[in-house]
């Protein structure tokens, strides 16, 4: 967008009846000042975050991270940094709060997903997001959790997720009652699940998860358009030339993890209440996490795009002091240069041609 305040406040794609809806339609966000967004410059040497996998983080890690997002939460709800205002940064971006406005193309609605601006969008999202959890409990080194759903340690709902309460009783600041009470552990994940309930054991379930995995890194990835999504450029009207992981595991976890007694399968399923499950973040670190490795694989066609109109998209966010910045998808190819990177997890699924 050109400029947060040109939004229209009713995201309306992807509800069916906006009476209906469980979450806030009021997608866009505060203007602070009616400064123009500045350029955003990467802090130099930064210290490296390492998001752990998020069913084998310590007690103190948990207790932290739930001490960061209840103080996100007891933020005023104006407030950018709120957890009601990084939710609606979603629904703006997904579900046409900034139509009819594309920099430079006031009649071209903004679409984050379907195209090759799905992994680079949600990339510099989760930056702020994991940046202002950090400052808000004093940690520079705090790191969001990934849901390690490609390893089949991790292919359960995360535990840490799953209590309403903490073990001294104390609110659980990460549950959200907008879940599938039948995926809760130890329901084995479905990397293609579309709502229908497979039945299958749960080594076989495995075992089809890591053919999926294999599929959608490897074999049907190998190149950026595949892997990426197809080209969206400034004009455009929205693409829908969908990635590998954004169709498939992305789409399928979020499926999964929603709650099918929602009108519009709120939170996971919809794009305009996502964000306001706090897995939402657990999970797009690990569909950040296998951008990572999909480069890291190596091979011909795994590189990021080249093309200048891909490396100068741009997207406008708040950030950890409230400012309102501009930032670029070519400053988001390389996690080191912007501070964070990940614990490894083995990745089976690497041998696990079908
Ligand atoms: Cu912006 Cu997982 O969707």
């Amino acid at each position: 967008p050109d400029d947060i305040s040109d939004c229209v406040a009713t995201a309306y794609k992807g509800i069916g009846n906006s009476a209906d809806a469980r979450r806030s339609l009021a997608c866009c966000p505060p203007v602070l000042s009616e400064d123009r967004p500045k350029d955003y410059v990467l802090p130099k040497n930064p210290v490296i975050r390492v998001r752990p996998p998020a069913h084998r983080v310590s007690e103190d890690y948990m207790a932290k991270y739930r001490k960061a997002i209840q103080a996100m939460r007891d933020l005023d709800e104006n407030d950018p940094r709120s957890y009601k205002q990084q939710a609606r940064i979603h629904c703006a971006y997904c579900n046409a709060g900034y139509t009819q406005k594309q920099s430079g193309h006031p009649e071209k609605e903004i679409q984050v997903h379907n195209s090759w601006l799905f992994f680079p969008f949600h990339r510099w999202y989760l930056y702020f997001y994991e940046r202002i959890l950090g400052s808000l409990i004093d940690d520079p080194t705090f790191a969001l959790p990934y849901w390690n759903w490609d390893n089949p340690t991790g292919m359960t709902l995360p535990p840490m997720f799953e209590d309403p309460v903490d073990n001294d009783l104390r609110r659980n600041s990460i549950f959200n009652a907008y879940r599938d009470a039948r995926h809760l552990p130890p329901a084995i994940v479905d990397l293609e699940y579309n709502g229908r309930e497979r039945g299958a054991s749960c080594i076989d379930q495995l075992g089809i998860n890591m053919s999926t995995m294999y599929k959608q890194m490897i074999s049907n990835a190998p190149d950026y358009i595949s892997f990426f999504g197809g080209e969206y450029r400034a004009g455009q009207d929205p693409i829908s030339i969908v990635g590998s992981i954004e169709r498939g595991a992305h789409t399928a976890m979020h499926i999964w993890a929603s709650d099918p007694r929602m009108p519009n399968r709120e939170d996971m399923g919809n794009f305009y209440s996502a964000g306001y499950d706090p897995l939402f973040y657990a999970h797009h670190a690990n569909v950040d996490r296998m951008w990572n490795i999909w480069k890291q694989l190596g091979g011909r066609g795994h590189h990021d795009p080249t093309d200048p109109d891909w490396l100068d998209a741009s997207y406008v966010f708040y950030d950890e002091n409230k400012q309102l910045v501009r930032v670029y998808n070519r400053n988001c190819c390389d996690t080191t240069l912007m501070g964070y990177d990940y614990e490894t997890s083995r990745i089976p699924w690497s041998r696990a041609r079908p």
